[in-house]
């Protein structure tokens, strides 16, 4: 049974998803501790091709911010994300997406959003994360 947090009472706030979270920030803010995490992850870390991974926080934070409504530094950089493409390099099984997901969950927790808007964040970086997934396994 869904709790009584989850249903609305009333209408969203103005402002882009990103402005209702706290901006840029915020996004920093998850996307840091996300990357905290892969840097001590036995699995996920090797598959990064960089030794330094602070381009790479870079880029899955200005996508975030892009993606919730924020600037399109993104893309202005990067071009069309693409990503199920820009992920063909890397070896994406199951065990892959779960540490993925348990890194952000933890990161996803540390921002302490409203329930309603961390359900939002979180229902769709479980569906990104599966829709990531190349290789079975
Ligand atoms: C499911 C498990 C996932 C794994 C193991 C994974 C792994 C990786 C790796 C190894 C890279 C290369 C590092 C880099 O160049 O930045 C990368 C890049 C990237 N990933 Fe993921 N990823 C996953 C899911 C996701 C999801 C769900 C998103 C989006 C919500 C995402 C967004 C990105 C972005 C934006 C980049 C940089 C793309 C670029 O501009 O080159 N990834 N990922």
């Amino acid at each position: 049974m869904e709790t009584m947090t989850e249903i609305p009472v009333g209408p969203p706030p103005p402002g882009t998803f990103y402005e209702q979270v706290g901006g840029e920030e915020t996004f920093r803010r998850l996307v840091h501790r996300f990357y905290e995490g892969v840097a001590e992850d036995p699995l996920l870390r090797p598959m990064y091709p960089e030794e330094d991974l602070g381009p790479a926080e870079e880029r899955l934070t200005l996508f975030l911010i892009q993606y919730w409504g924020g600037p399109r530094t993104y893309s202005d950089r990067r071009g069309h994300p693409r990503l199920r493409m820009r992920h063909a390099p890397f070896a994406v099984d199951r065990a892959a997406h779960d540490a993925w997901l348990r890194h952000m969950r933890t990161a996803v927790d540390e921002l302490k959003l409203p329930a309603e808007q961390e359900k939002q964040l979180w229902d769709y970086l479980v569906y990104a994360a599966s829709s990531m997934v190349n290789t079975p396994g």
